[in-house]
């Protein structure tokens, strides 16, 4: 299973963690959360400009920075944005949009630069939700079973 949370959440003033929570609660193990947002670390004058526009309608633009961004995965399991790269830190697995798995023949990727100054300032990232540990302790056996072990007798 995936959730998408793709050029939506930058539209939602406040707390968006607890709209993303209770997603990443209900996930299975395995399942990819994708989430790109507008983020303010990136941003340039032609963001500000976007960001003005914006204002301007009944949906303005929330830039948030890296951290914000990345702390709406919580503990999942970051997918490196270039197949084959080493597992990266938190944070480092948050990209340019245009930069999470450009296809080979976008130059742009070659080149290592987002498409337009715009889109450097919207983060993509792709998390998956880690297997459940397990910190069940073994239950006692029953006083009975203990002792015809013990006896060799059932
Ligand atoms: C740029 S579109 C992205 C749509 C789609 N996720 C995609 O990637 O093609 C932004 C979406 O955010 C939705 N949106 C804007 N404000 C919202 C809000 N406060 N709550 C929920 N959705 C909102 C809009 O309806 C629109 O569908």
């Amino acid at each position: 299973m995936a959730v998408l949370f793709v050029s939506v959440l930058h539209f939602i003033p406040g707390d968006v963690n607890a709209i993303v929570e209770p997603f990443r609660a209900a996930m299975s193990p395995g399942s990819a959360l994708v989430l790109s947002h507008a983020t303010s670390g990136t941003a340039t004058s032609q963001t500000e400009e976007v960001q003005r526009l914006y204002q301007r309608t009944p949906t303005p633009l929330q830039l948030r920075d890296l951290a914000e961004v990345q702390a709406l995965f919580g503990d999942f399991a970051m997918v490196a944005p270039q197949p084959g790269a080493a597992p990266r830190p938190a944070g480092a697995a948050l990209v340019p949009v245009s930069h999470w798995r450009p296809d080979p023949e976008d130059h742009l990727a070659v080149e290592g630069l987002p498409a337009s100054p715009f889109l450097a300032s919207f983060l993509a990232g792709v998390g998956i939700k880690r297997a459940a540990v397990m910190t069940e302790q073994p239950r006692p056996e029953p006083a009975g079973q203990q002792a015809s072990r013990r006896t060799g007798r059932r």
